[in-house]
């Protein structure tokens, strides 16, 4: 008889367990080493056991590790210090997860639609976009397979399809009670899709005139992985509302929402609340992982080595018929095939990097900041020719 297993199958893992982890390396119960292009899905920013992060992380544990939001907490203080500078916006609410931050952008429009007599806010979504698993974030998401078996959904989002002003316009024209746009600058689990800085102006802009907030999904592409603090910050804008969440305190879980102006007034004493968000662990790894990036310098190192990565690729690629496109920012980078390619993350893992497969075609990568550009070669040197064998196998030959 087999033991049942008593983790929950909502994952399919892979056959590898990871024991420790060294900068951009990644030892699994073998010994066996890889190098780490995923980041635990956007969260190692300061890869694996940076000893500044494991410093601070031991020091204040011995300190004091939580403590309610009903006490002050000094180091919750300087995170959302530190968060507005970076940002220019006003104030931080600080809970655990990606998730969580969006549910909190969510309720804050909606306060904002009711504290301007609209009694059924909507909030307008796109196409593609992902912004979590709990109800109305899953309904907010625009994938029927993170919906399917959870209807009835949460109602009030109106979807639109990416870069596309003129539906937005439409809607701008038909649906009185909308309060806010939602969208991440650049979709992760959608494919690395970015939105256009020339849209993300437009969409600002339309949002001043009709009212509306403008909220922005960083969780993904937020915390300096496209080599600026946040990615709208390349178009110029800025939102009224940002969920922040993954690399934010490098692998400890927070959650954040940044508001600004009106926005930033919303919530008052009673309209929202958390056990352990912000607590002086989470806290003191959130600002410790901000001041390492500054020190070292990893912003501009997320764009130098995110060229390296993108320009090899296309030099490996060109010419190869499979490919549709290189594309990102920074270390957000997608290689986009002509057809689905998930058992590239095995035969990757096979030779010794850890990568994804999202929408169903897009090769993924999202390294630590902290990788050198000797692994964004290794990268490119093992990468390319798996792509490429890929391509030619007649069974991955697109129909
Ligand atoms: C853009 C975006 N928003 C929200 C989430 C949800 O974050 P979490 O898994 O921490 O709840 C994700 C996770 O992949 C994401 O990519």
């Amino acid at each position: 008889m087999t033991t049942p297993n008593p983790v929950m199958p909502t994952y399919a893992p892979q056959p590898v367990a990871f024991e420790r982890g060294q900068g951009a390396w990644l030892y699994d119960t073998e010994g066996r080493r890889y190098l780490d292009c995923l980041s635990g899905i956007a969260v190692n920013t300061l890869g694996h056991n940076h000893p500044k992060l494991v410093a601070a992380i031991a020091d204040q544990a011995s300190k004091i590790i939580h403590c309610s939001n009903l006490f002050e907490i000094p180091l919750r203080h300087r995170m959302a210090q530190r968060l507005v500078e970076l940002s220019g916006m006003t104030n931080v609410f600080f809970c655990n997860s990606g998730l969580e931050a969006n549910e909190a952008a969510i309720k804050i429009a909606r306060l904002y639609g009711h504290n301007r007599g609209i009694d059924l806010p909507e909030i307008v979504v796109y196409e593609n976009a992902f912004h979590g698993r709990s109800l109305a974030t899953l309904s907010a998401t625009g994938n029927v397979k993170v919906q399917k078996g959870f209807e009835p959904l949460v109602p009030g989002f109106v979807r639109v399809p990416l870069n596309d002003m003129g539906a937005l316009n439409r809607v701008a024209a038909e649906r009185p009670n909308v309060v806010a746009v939602f969208l991440e600058a650049i979709q992760g689990e959608g494919g690395i899709q970015p939105a256009r800085n020339e849209y993300l102006r437009e969409v600002r802009q339309l949002c001043d005139r009709q009212g509306w907030l403008m909220m922005v999904d960083e969780v993904q592409c937020g915390t300096g992985r496209t080599g600026k603090w946040f990615a709208h910050q390349w178009s110029g804008i800025k939102p009224d509302v940002m969920p922040l969440a993954k690399g934010v305190s490098s692998g400890i879980p927070v959650g954040a929402v940044v508001a600004h102006g009106i926005a930033s007034e919303t919530f008052k004493p009673g309209n929202h609340g958390t056990t352990f968000g912000g607590n002086p662990l989470a806290m003191r790894a959130g600002l410790t992982t901000i001041e390492v990036m500054e020190e070292e310098g990893l912003l501009a190192n997320a764009t130098a080595m995110g060229d390296l990565i993108m320009h090899g690729m296309r030099k490996a690629l060109a010419g190869h018929s499979g490919l549709v496109e290189v594309r990102g920012t920074g270390l957000m980078i997608g290689i986009q095939l002509d057809r689905p390619c998930s058992e590239i993350v095995a035969l990757a893992l096979k030779a010794g990097l850890v990568l994804n497969v999202t929408a169903d075609s897009v090769v993924r990568m999202l390294p630590p900041l902290i990788l050198n550009a000797e692994q964004a070669e290794l990268i490119v040197a093992t990468l390319a020719p798996i792509i490429r064998d890929f391509l030619a196998r007649p069974a991955a030959r697109a129909a």
